[in-house]
């Protein structure tokens, strides 16, 4: 057991850890020693806590730990990489369960009925509050599963004046609050449930109002919720260090969304309240699209590859898909002995999960200082030769900028049309997840070059050995 001065010393350096990881994960570089301080800090936020002068029964936590461990290597270890999106969305609806769980027990604890006066109303406060957040977080994140696994419409569901009824039932919630500050003993246990239902309710309205183009910025918006239900949690059982995590992974989780929201000229009111205000998804895409799709074979492409100074690569999530990145890294090593300039292009959005790309070119030991950011990649067009476009689609879409009627219109993306020349590398002309066609294949200096990306790239390869 630790005394309660060697537990706070504990708190406040996990803390600093924690501060220290989410500053190294902002680059690649420092991000796996980023990852390193997290592990650490959380290694050391447990120990403290577990060890601590009023935990009892460690025989139950460390046998729950023990479970939870061996489940989560399991489930981690198996996910794709493609599938990743998901289960981040259902390990939030894991802290949104906790904290509305921590609520209710917190409530009926023996001690929670010996505070009197304003601790008690304060603390009555925290639980409803921690409550509510926590189980909006719980249904919007299995709904964001859901969504994201296919299992559900990915559709926005909207119907006429769901603005309204979710704030009647906000304002009902409120009323019960103060009924709940008011009951005697733990008579207010109803009032903690009907409210629990509908702040689930009001989880499941708001994602479900959310269509599939804005669900990143969803995984990443319920990312933050959970933070700050984590940090309710913390107030409920007096936690200083939960209430700093807390705070850590919600306002990170919510910057993270509002860069997000820029990439994808998204505003960020809209999305956090379902689509407040959004305009309507249109199935896109209404422009006339000139000129004609003509494709070409890996032979002409290293042809091409050999003649080039400076090649771009721009991948997406295609790349992902097929498992490009590995025969990518080799193409580069062969186009970099022979004196090219190759580098990659990112879209903040590629993919289908916040640097979805930059992590399977990190796996393939691709060097950081060739991976450029989007709008450095478009500084360099118009020196570029050669663009391959590996398995992208949307973030390389004319249209975005051009097409009022496209759902990704505003969009910044990647101008790679603007280089000498393009080679899409995908199986068919089939979109892209926004669902528009792309421009793009239309234009003089586009070839399509059809097929599985890993597979095309291989055959590139034996072109230039
Ligand atoms: P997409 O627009 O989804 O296009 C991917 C393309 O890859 C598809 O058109 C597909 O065409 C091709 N493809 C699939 N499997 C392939 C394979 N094995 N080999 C070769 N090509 C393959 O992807 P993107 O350009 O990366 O854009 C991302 C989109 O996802 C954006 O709309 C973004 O808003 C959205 N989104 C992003 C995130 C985050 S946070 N990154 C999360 C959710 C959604 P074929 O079927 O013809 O091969």
């Amino acid at each position: 057991m630790i005394t309660a001065q060697i537990q706070t010393a504990a708190y406040l350096f996990a803390g600093i850890l924690f501060i220290l990881s989410l500053g190294g994960l902002s680059s690649q570089e420092s991000a796996k020693r980023g990852v390193f301080y997290g592990i650490v800090g959380m290694a050391i936020a447990i120990l403290s806590t577990v060890l601590g002068g009023d935990v009892h029964g460690h025989i139950y936590i460390i046998a729950a730990i023990a479970i939870a461990s061996v489940i989560g290597i399991l489930v981690a270890r198996k996910v794709e990489m493609t599938s990743m999106p998901q289960l981040v969305a259902i390990l939030h609806s894991f802290v949104g369960l906790a904290a509305v769980l921590v609520g209710f027990g917190s409530y009926l604890d023996p001690h929670t009925q010996e505070l009197v006066g304003t601790a008690h109303t304060i603390h009555l406060v925290e639980i409803f509050i921690g409550v509510f957040i926590g189980a909006i977080t719980f249904t919007g994140s299995i709904i964001a599963w859901g969504k994201l696994q296919g299992k559900i419409m990915s559709k926005p569901l909207v119907y006429p004046g769901r603005h309204a009824v979710n704030i009647i039932l906000v304002l009902i919630s409120i009323v019960l609050g103060v009924l709940f500050t008011q009951a005697h003993g733990v008579d207010g246990m109803l009032y903690l449930y009907i409210m629990t239902a509908i702040a689930a309710f009001i989880g499941v309205m708001l994602v479900m109002a959310i269509g599939g183009a804005d669900m990143p910025v969803v995984v990443s918006m319920l990312n933050s919720y959970s933070g700050w239900a984590a940090a309710a949690a913390g107030f409920m059982l007096g936690n200083d260090l939960l209430i700093i995590t807390g705070a850590l992974v919600g306002s990170s989780g919510a910057i993270l969304s509002i860069i997000m929201c820029e990439a994808m000229n998204r505003s960020f009111l809209s999305v956090i309240f379902g689509g407040f205000g959004a305009t309507p998804i249109s199935s896109g895409g209404d422009q006339e699209i000139e000129g004609e799709v003509t494709s070409t074979n890996h032979a002409e492409v290293a042809e091409l590859l050999k003649e080039a100074k400076h090649v771009l690569i721009v991948p997406g999530y295609g790349m992902a898909v097929a498992k490009a990145q590995y025969p990518i890294h080799d193409l580069v090593d062969i186009l970099q002995k022979d004196g090219k300039k190759v580098t990659f292009g990112i879209h903040p959005v590629a993919g289908r999960l916040p640097g979805h790309m930059n992590v399977l070119l990190a796996e393939a030991n691709v060097s950081y200082d060739i991976v450029l950011e989007m709008e450095e990649a478009n500084d360099e067009m118009d020196e570029t030769n050669v663009v391959l476009v590996i398995g992208a689609n949307d973030i390389v879409n004319p249209g975005a900028l051009t097409d009022t009627s496209s759902p990704i219109y505003g969009m910044p993306v990647i101008k790679v049309w603007e280089a000498d020349k393009v080679i899409v590398m995908k199986r068919s002309m089939a979109t892209g997840y926004a669902g528009v066609q792309n421009p793009l294949f239309f234009k003089d200096n586009t070839d399509m070059l059809y097929g599985d990306a890993k597979d095309s790239v291989d055959k590139i390869l034996a072109e230039l050995r």
